[in-house]
């Protein structure tokens, strides 16, 4: 099969993590050609690892045979380095968010536009089979008229000596726009586009710049409402990352399946017909279907539909038109939270 060549900016964190072994190295139409990372070391140590060649700059990367490059540095650099690598004829999957906000996010899509180059961005959480089955259900009917989800991701990150994402400088924001990011895209994926946002952001525990929790409430354009909540000062341990669907005709409701394993429950409860009033109102009695489709490594879906789009020359499910929706209903949230009333995305 024909390979497309990738390169890697930002090799050392996410991308060493799980891109590079379970999506460049595991998919079929992907090989790792070159790698860069600030990291000198750790970048070499990768390089022997997975048979890629080490570079020493930016500028060496983009001057390489690899046909896409993979972007994982923190948010402030998306911009430039997007640029960059448009400017060089790379195609680029950018990871989330796509830049610090809505103004980057266009920009970088006109840029590349220009340049004649794809722009993806790695919203993988959407290629979990759970979460592709649940999104069928939905656009089949089964769940009914959507009415209300949740989606909750959460995790214990205390203050560290340059940590970016506690500097909304580097990272945009806190725990909103790094992992309520991936919360908002799959209550996009599941109930179509948000309208309008309510939010609170807050400083509970740690006393870092960026916000440690927020709790955003979406209004969708088919009527649904969601809430997405995101934290970073509970424990692990306790952050099961609940996801819940429910509609007139049932829920889905899913633990453990937001995050970047492939574990995770999710189970449906869905009826023909929700009959006639009950007044005993006996909730919580129906038998679930348990949703269990093949599981799919997000991290080489991802890197194979992104190649594939490539070599078939095809637009891309992991369009920057997602990162850009990503970013609009986030700023709105950011806006609500600051001034505390209901903003519009427009
Ligand atoms: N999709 C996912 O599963 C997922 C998970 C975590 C992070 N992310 C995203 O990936 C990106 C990186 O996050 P992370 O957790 O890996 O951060 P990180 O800080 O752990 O790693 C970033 C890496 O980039 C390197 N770097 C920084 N500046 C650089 C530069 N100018 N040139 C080359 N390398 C540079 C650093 O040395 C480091 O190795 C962010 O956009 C984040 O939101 C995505």
């Amino acid at each position: 099969m024909e390979k497309v060549k990738w390169a890697v900016l930002g090799s050392c964190g996410i991308a060493k993590r799980r891109t590079i072994p379970e999506g460049i190295i595991a998919a079929e139409n992907a090989e790792l050609v070159a790698v860069y990372d600030l990291n000198t070391a750790a970048n070499e140590a990768l390089a022997k690892e997975f048979g890629a060649k080490a570079v020493g700059s930016e500028a060496e990367l983009l001057a390489t045979d690899a046909d896409v490059v993979y972007i994982a540095t923190p948010a402030n650099l998306h911009y430039e380095q997007v640029r960059a690598c448009a400017v060089a004829g790379k195609h680029v999957l950018c990871e989330k968010p796509l830049g610090m906000a809505n103004d980057e996010a266009e920009k970088m899509i006109a840029i590349c536009e220009e340049a004649g180059v794809k722009l993806g961005v790695g919203f993988m959480m959407r290629f979990l089979a759970q979460h592709q089955a649940a999104a069928k259900l939905i656009k089949d009917g089964k769940l009914g008229q959507p009415v209300y989800g949740r989606a909750q991701l959460s995790c214990w990150y205390p203050p560290m000596e340059g940590a970016w994402r506690q500097d909304p400088a580097q990272g945009g924001g806190g725990s909103l726009i790094d992992m309520g990011g991936h919360c908002i895209d799959l209550m996009e994926l599941f109930f179509g586009e948000v309208k309008k946002v309510s939010c609170f952001t807050n400083n509970s525990v740690h006393d870092y710049k960026s916000e440690d929790s927020a709790v955003a409430l979406l209004s969708f354009e088919n009527g649904a409402l969601a809430t997405v909540d995101t934290f970073f000062c509970i424990p692990d341990a306790s952050s099961k990352t609940r996801l819940e669907l429910y509609g007139s005709k049932g829920s889905i409701l899913a633990e453990g399946t937001i995050g970047q394993g492939e574990a995770g429950e999710m189970v449906a409860y869905l009826e023909e017909d929700a009959g006639d009033y009950d007044g005993l109102q006996n909730t919580g009695g129906g038998a679930g279907a348990a949703i269990n489709p093949e599981p799919v490594n997000m991290y080489r879906a991802e890197v194979e539909e992104f190649s594939a789009s490539i070599l078939e020359g095809r637009e891309t499910s992991l369009s920057a038109d997602v990162g850009l929706r990503s970013q609009k209903v986030l700023s709105a949230c950011y806006e609500s939270a600051r001034t505390g009333r209901v903003v519009e995305i427009n």
